[in-house]
């Protein structure tokens, strides 16, 4: 036992002399382009902290007039100021949007539509993970209500706008645990707006503070984990690359297109969470 303990603690020991180097090794992707954006008008929900913060930072570094479309506008205007501090760039606005309420929804895009003319990437970020069992204002579970029929009508609601501002993208943060139907690209085809959806990795942020299990195993392997910047490269990388209108539709990770399991490849499936979605809402995206 004792030397199994022994053993176990050089183990643990060693692992994090070596971590930054093995962390190094599986940081993953990185965002090269220079992409430069003046003029341009970005939307990202969610980017009070973790990713989104870090990703709405990148953009605005570039010069585009950056959006925080959060649900606590306090929070929000600390990650902007601070963004704005950081990068020089005083085009950095906090919009409130709660995604577990469409009214809500319906609100931000109406103040956003009447303020901007063009929207030149969305970038779907927000999200939540293993939140105690609760609904949205519209009854929805809140996975579901604000990871994607949240961001399913704001999409709904934007597109008219992303369309007219084309080249325009679309991105969603997914995961590498994605399940079915979340995929559905035949609707954006032809229109100059394409779409990604991303595994930013495995990310040190708030996102497990849901599960005492997952904080304590969070805190016990962040030295191994990615940091939010590092976790803001795919989402970047769907929202910047040049030429990258060909793989609209595809699922990236680590700045690269990767394999979405077969249940999310089916399009039956794709097809009813689609109208499902639509009827949840009550709208219909044509
Ligand atoms: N971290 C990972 O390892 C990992 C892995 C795979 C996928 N992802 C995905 O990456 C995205 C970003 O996650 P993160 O890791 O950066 O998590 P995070 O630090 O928890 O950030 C999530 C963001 O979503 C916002 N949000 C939650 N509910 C909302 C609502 N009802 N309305 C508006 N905004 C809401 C949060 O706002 P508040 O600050 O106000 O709560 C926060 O700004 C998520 O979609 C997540 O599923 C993350
Ligand atoms: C991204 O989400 C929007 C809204 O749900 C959807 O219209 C689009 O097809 C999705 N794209 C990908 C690649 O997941």
């Amino acid at each position: 036992m004792l030397i199994f303990l022994g053993l176990l603690t050089s183990f643990l020991s060693f692992l994090y002399v070596t971590a930054p180097s093995i962390r190094k090794f599986f940081a993953g992707g990185v965002c090269r382009t220079n992409v430069q954006l003046p003029g341009k008008v970005v939307v990202i929900t969610g980017a009070n902290t973790g990713i989104g913060k870090e990703t709405a930072r990148e953009l605005a570094r570039r010069g585009a007039r950056v959006y925080i479309a959060c649900r606590d506008v306090l929070k929000g205007e600390s990650a902007a100021s601070e963004i704005r501090a950081d990068t020089k760039n005083s085009q950095v606005l906090v919009r409130k949007l709660d995604l577990s309420d469409t009214k809500s929804i319906r609100a931000f895009a109406e103040g956003f539509l009447a303020e901007e003319k063009q929207l030149h990437i969305l970038i779907n970020n927000a999200g939540v993970m293993m939140c105690p069992y609760s609904k949205t204002a519209d009854g929805f579970e809140t996975h579901l209500g604000v990871n994607h029929l949240g961001h399913f009508l704001l999409t709904r609601l934007l597109l008219g706008q992303l369309k007219e501002s084309a080249p325009a993208r679309v991105v969603n943060l997914s995961s590498v645990v994605h399940h079915a139907g979340k995929i559905r690209f035949h609707d954006l085809q032809g229109t100059g707006v394409t779409t990604y959806a991303v595994h930013p990795g495995i990310v040190r942020s708030e996102l497990v503070r849901h599960s005492f299990l997952l904080c304590l195993l969070w805190r016990l392997f962040s030295p191994f984990l990615k940091t939010a910047r590092e976790g803001a490269q795919t989402s970047l990388h769907c929202a910047l690359a040049e030429g990258l209108e060909p793989m609209s539709g595809k699922y990236f990770s680590d700045c690269r297109k990767t394999w979405v399991s077969p249940r999310a490849r089916n399009n039956k499936t794709a097809e009813r969470l689609w109208n499902v979605s639509c009827e949840l809402l009550g709208i219909q995206w044509e």
